[in-house]
């Protein structure tokens, strides 16, 4: 048995040291926003994913637990489903009968879902897959086409579907890897802001093999993926304090006995889970008491999610320290909305569930996974970023941030499109990169205005959420991604 398990560990070791990763292998950047999506006219936020052919757009939501890419049938809200609000949250609808490419797979598939809370009944198949890469509004989107991936259609059931699978399993990215698509299992993620939850206006993005250099600032944080955990991402929790917007000097942190007696002593460290299968935080239970104390807080379930409701408005921050020192801070109008709900979630005493810091968390923390060491990194989330950075994430290295060059002379001396023209070749590609992003902003923002005064505020807002480019294959010129080779 010893002998068994040393062979299986040294055949392991040996494999991962000889695999040669192809690291100038450009990420395929996938943006979250709100969208028209097929099926309903009620646009729907997450990532720009099109399913079959003739492609049927959705918008699927990233889960870091689920490995399996998963939409609804068409019927599905029709047919007895529990899932509450169900036209408006399954990112879209999959009609299979009008996919050309749809192929069912025979009953015996085993999903690597088992895990998953919920029952649902459905069918699994093999089809297209097309992930959209679109930076601008009002520029064209190009695709990356998956042929033949295998997807899961829910027809009935108690679950969310909409889904792209970014578990350890995680199915797109295994298929990426296998078509030789992207440098290795690594995947960044950030978030956003811009769903009706969070009711913020900041979008998201997915990075297949690579991240968004332009979507986070200051080093990075390093953690190891545990995967016994269903959401293998997984940090300690050392401290969480509040600060009082009113009375910067006089922090509580929600750890101290001294303020909250109830506490005997200092709470130990506790292990959340990051993930993005809720909204709400969810924390120790002595935590959460402290925190319904000191800020007035009591149950509520306006979102149906159990988020904690003060009794008056608040305006203050809370910070969260992991056990290495890096701290996130969730700012005041997103701990406390304008109808007083928090994303701290109530906990009962006897609970066993995990600890999560979920969607809320990481609406201000730019995630970067690497699957093929186990290992992941958090930094502090740019919220309005200005240039859309893509960079191959190659497993083993460890990303970092984009500086920004002092070059706003090449901008105001007009030489942007002799930088990308490439007249000044032996400049950096960053530099290349930092300019062309910046004169597509111009761009778009010029033809915003140009918009705004013609067709008036409502018609350009039409404008900026309908995908109207019909052209994609082969892609656009303006998408071919000569700024994303390795520096
Ligand atoms: C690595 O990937 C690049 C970009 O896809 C490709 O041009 C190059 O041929 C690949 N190199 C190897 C050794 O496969
Ligand atoms: C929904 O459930 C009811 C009662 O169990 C049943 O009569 C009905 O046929 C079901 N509808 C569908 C579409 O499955
Ligand atoms: C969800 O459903 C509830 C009750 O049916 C409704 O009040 C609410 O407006 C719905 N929310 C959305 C976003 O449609
Ligand atoms: C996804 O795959 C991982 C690794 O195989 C597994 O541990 C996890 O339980 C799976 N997720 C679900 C929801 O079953
Ligand atoms: C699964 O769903 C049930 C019912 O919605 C819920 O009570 C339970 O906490 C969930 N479990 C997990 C692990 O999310
Ligand atoms: C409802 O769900 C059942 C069981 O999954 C499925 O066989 C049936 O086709 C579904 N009905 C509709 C109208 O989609
Ligand atoms: C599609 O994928 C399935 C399952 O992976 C495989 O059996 C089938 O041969 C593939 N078809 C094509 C045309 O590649
Ligand atoms: C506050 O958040 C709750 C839950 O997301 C939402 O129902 C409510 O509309 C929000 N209030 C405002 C004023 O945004
Ligand atoms: C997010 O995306 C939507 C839809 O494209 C757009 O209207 C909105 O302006 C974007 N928000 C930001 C902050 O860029
Ligand atoms: C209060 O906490 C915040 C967040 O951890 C920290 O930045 C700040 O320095 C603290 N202020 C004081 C007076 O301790
Ligand atoms: C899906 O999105 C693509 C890319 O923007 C677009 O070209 C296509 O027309 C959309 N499909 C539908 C049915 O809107």
């Amino acid at each position: 048995m010893a002998s068994l398990l040393f062979y299986f560990s040294a055949t392991v070791l040996f494999s991962q040291s000889t695999v040669a990763f192809n690291c100038s292998k450009p990420p395929i950047y996938v943006d979250i926003h709100k969208r028209a999506v097929h099926g309903t006219d009620r646009f729907q936020y997450g990532s720009f994913i099109g399913v079959g052919s003739p492609a049927q757009n959705q918008s699927l939501w990233p889960s870091l637990s689920q490995n399996t890419t998963s939409f609804a049938s068409s019927s599905y809200c029709n047919n007895n489903t529990t899932l509450k609000n169900c036209s408006v949250s399954t990112g879209g609808f999959f009609d299979v009968s009008l996919s050309t490419s749809f192929q069912e797979n025979g009953k015996d598939f085993k999903s690597k879902d088992t895990e998953r809370n919920g029952t649902f009944t459905g069918i699994y198949g093999q089809d297209d897959m097309h992930l959209y890469t679109h930076y601008f509004e009002t520029d064209g989107a190009s695709q990356t086409l998956l042929s033949n991936v295998t997807i899961e259609v829910a027809e009935s059931g108690a679950i969310t579907p909409g889904i792209v699978g970014i578990g350890a399993s995680s199915i797109v990215l295994q298929d990426l890897i296998d078509r030789d698509v992207i440098a290795g299992r690594t995947y960044s993620l950030y978030i956003g802001q811009g769903h009706d939850r969070a009711g913020g206006a900041v979008n998201g993005s997915n990075t297949f093999g690579g991240y968004d250099a332009g979507r986070f600032t200051g080093p990075v944080h390093k953690y190891s993926m545990k995967t016994s955990n269903l959401n293998p991402m997984t940090v300690r929790v050392k401290d969480i304090i509040i600060t009082d917007s009113k009375n910067p000097g006089t922090n509580v942190s929600l750890f101290d006995p001294a303020k909250f007696p109830s506490m005997k002593s200092r709470p130990d460290t506790f292990e959340a889970q990051i993930t993005t299968d809720q909204y709400p935080l969810s924390l120790p239970y002595e935590i959460t008491q402290n925190f319904m104390s000191q800020l007035g807080a009591e149950k509520d379930n306006t979102w149906g999610d159990n988020s904690l409701k003060l009794k008056n408005p608040f305006s203050g921050s809370l910070s969260i320290v992991l056990d290495d020192g890096f701290t996130v801070t969730i700012p005041p109008e997103v701990l406390v909305n304008a109808s007083n709900i928090t994303p701290i979630q109530d906990r009962d005493e006897k609970s066993t569930a995990p600890f999560y810091l979920s969607t809320a968390f990481l609406s201000q923390v730019y995630l970067m996974a690497d699957f093929d060491t186990y290992v992941f990194y958090l930094a502090e989330a740019i919220q309005k970023n200005n240039a859309v950075m893509p960079q191959t994430f190659c497993p083993k290295s460890t990303p970092t941030a984009y500086e920004r060059p002092k070059q706003s002379a090449f901008v105001a001396q007009g030489l942007i499109g002799a930088v990308i023209g490439g007249i000044f070749g032996g400049i950096g590609i960053g530099v290349v990169a930092f300019c062309f992003v910046m004169a597509m902003r111009r761009r778009r923002d010029e033809k915003k205005l140009e918009e705004r005064l013609e067709k008036g505020k409502q018609a350009k807002i039409m404008q900026m959420e309908v995908e109207d480019v019909p052209e994609f294959d082969p892609p656009p010129k303006s998408a071919t991604p000569f700024f994303w080779r390795k520096r």
